[in-house]
């Protein structure tokens, strides 16, 4: 039966290029999840788009001194390259600056502050005396007062992961200035967090007992620590306007995470109208049975798993059981990546971006290092040694090898035809159980529970076994006194190669097109769906080219001085 997923991605902010810390937290295993349940022939909405709003996006215009809308376009443009050179399939990557989302935004603010869960009240907030102007939470940083963390912002500590109110912090300070802010009153509206407390713990107590470790640890470590109502507007003038009478608000919009969790929506929106069938939207937002995973950083783990519900439920007037809106289903949020052993930093230039490393090397090497180093349950650790590694060891001497090895001895011996097998010895059926049997159904119940390393290894296990089937078997002398020996070796080897290909199409999808169209198969690798392609004697192969390409041992240095001489110091 086929399914309906709905994968929302996070939105990135549109303040920077895209490092691979970025690609391995959330694009790349959406993109691996997505492809895999297309093939399975589901149904897959997945979605994303800039965030255009916010202090990191203003911060990021005044440094560059340029104008915000120009930040904006130049980084959406950046992304959407970026997508398509790494092959990031997305059904709709917008921006959070479109007329569609304003208007669902004001939608559901409106709603829920008829209904009471939006509602004024008077606080006092960081005002900086000197640049005479509030403060929003990012311009403020200081001192943890749960971890002792000396470099948290006004928003949230990223070491353990706690949100904050900038006066929650100890030794404050402007971020423009230095100087410490006083406290001033402000109107703003709140979002009434504390009535959906215990609906928000039933429905994780029920609903999210699958989840990874770190979603559950700290969803409930919010609860514990109760939840506050929170302000969802802000004194600023980028963002979304507030839909409310009168003269009070002009100065103020509303809080960027309060809008742009509500892209997940209005991206839906959108993608059904560009597709000529604009209620679409709804067999995703609003069929019960569509299970919906949001792919992140950790970071963001508590708006996805604590804000964004408490606000579907307010919208969709969560009964108990099943809302007029789906809830997440999943959430499957990495760990961090870090770079030679140091945390990738934009602001000090350490960084490996998307843009400079595919100038060097192809998408799907990064793909495969990625996906094998994924931080899925810990941390993990880019450098370009393992990179090199990997990509020679692995992708060229294991997959790009067997390919290689087959495909030409078929060409050389058997006209470029899949030659026809005779009777199959123990070898050959414990291959071929292996790879029409086995690899994907191993492949794929990994996949489903988005365990993405332990699925890259299923599929190269059974490359390494055709491997090693080959050496026993050599077909390369055989030929000389057993052809039909040899014809049932390349036949059981080059159906274990149309499953690696479908096994790895998720994973490498430029490399399985591009095999796919070698063994002579129609449609694409894609298109073939989430089954081993029976290879039929007399299937005309093309002449074999390499998938992948070997590194010269000399760029580990190239690279990582490269790297040392870009960094800047704090
Ligand atoms: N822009 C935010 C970040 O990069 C993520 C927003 S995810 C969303 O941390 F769901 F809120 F859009
Ligand atoms: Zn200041």
């Amino acid at each position: 039966m086929p399914e309906r997923i709905f994968i929302g991605v996070a939105w990135p902010y549109a303040n920077g290029p895209l490092h691979l810390g970025h690609i391995t937290g959330c694009y790349l295993p959406a993109d691996i999840f997505a492809r895999y349940h297309r093939m399975k022939g589901d149904e897959v909405l997945m979605v994303s788009g800039s965030d255009q709003h916010g202090t990191p996006v203003t911060i990021r215009a005044e440094q560059e001194g340029i104008s915000v809308p120009e930040v904006v376009a130049k980084y959406h443009k950046s992304f959407q390259e970026s997508w398509t050179r790494l092959g990031i399939s997305f059904d709709l990557f917008t921006t959070t600056g479109t007329e569609n989302h304003h208007t669902i935004v004001h939608q559901i603010f409106t709603k829920l502050h008829r209904q009471g869960d939006i509602y004024p009240n008077t606080e006092e907030f960081a005002y900086c005396e000197n640049d005479k102007r509030f403060l929003p939470d990012r311009y403020v940083d200081g001192t943890c007062p749960h971890c002792g963390n000396q470099r948290a912002r006004g928003d949230q500590c990223e070491k353990c992961g706690r949100p904050m109110n900038p006066q929650d912090l100890l030794n404050w300070r402007c971020k423009l200035c230095g100087h410490p802010p006083v406290l001033r009153p402000s109107e703003h509206q709140y979002l009434k967090l504390s009535a959906y407390e215990q609906k928000l713990a039933d429905w994780i107590d029920r609903k999210g007992g699958h989840w990874r470790s770190n979603a559950k640890h700290f969803t409930r470590q919010w609860l514990a620590d109760g939840l506050r109502d929170r302000s969802i507007t802000r004194d600023m003038e980028w963002g979304v306007p507030v839909p409310l009478p009168g003269p009070g608000y002009d100065n103020k919009r509303i809080y960027v995470w309060f809008e742009a969790c509500i892209g997940y929506v209005s991206a839906a929106v959108e993608w059904a109208q560009r597709k000529g069938q604009p209620d679409k939207w709804r067999d995703f937002w609003q069929d019960p049975a569509c299970r919906h995973y949001y792919f992140i950083g950790k970071d963001n783990i508590p708006f996805h798993t604590i804000i964004w519900p408490a606000m579907l439920m307010a919208y969709g007037d969560y009964n108990g059981e099943t809302g007029r809106y789906n809830l997440p289903y999943d959430v499957p949020a990495n760990e961090f990546l870090s770079l030679e052993g140091d945390k990738f930093s934009t602001s000090l230039n350490w960084a490996v971006w998307v843009p400079d490393f595919l100038e060097r090397y192809a998408p799907d090497a990064l793909r495969y290092h990625l996906s094998a180093t994924m931080p899925e349950t810990s941390d993990s650790d880019f450098s370009w040694r393992d990179f090199l590694r990997r990509n020679n060891d692995e992708l060229v001497a294991t997959f790009g090898n067997l390919v290689h090895r087959t495909l030409t001895l078929t060409h050389r011996n058997f006209a470029g035809q899949v030659p026809a097998p005779g009777a199959l010895d123990a070898d050959d059926k414990a291959l071929l159980a292996h790879a029409q049997e086995r690899v994907l159904h191993d492949v794929g119940s990994q996949l489903e529970v988005t365990n993405f390393r332990a699925a890259l290894a299923g599929a190269m296990g059974l490359a390494q076994a055709a491997n090693k089937y080959l050496d026993t078997k050599a077909p390369w002398k055989t030929i000389a006194t057993d052809r039909e020996r040899t014809a049932t070796t390349l036949w059981v080897a080059l159906t274990a190669i149309s499953a690696l290909k479908t096994a790895f199409t998720p994973f490498l999808p430029f490399t399985a097109a591009k095999l796919h169209t070698m063994m002579g198969f129609s449609s694409t690798a894609q298109d073939a769906g989430w089954r081993v392609l029976p290879v039929s004697p007399g299937q005309a192969l093309q002449t074999p080219t390499p998938l992948f390409i070997k590194l010269d041992d000399k760029i580990i240095e190239e690279e990582t001085a490269r790297l040392e001489a870009g960094r800047a110091h704090a």
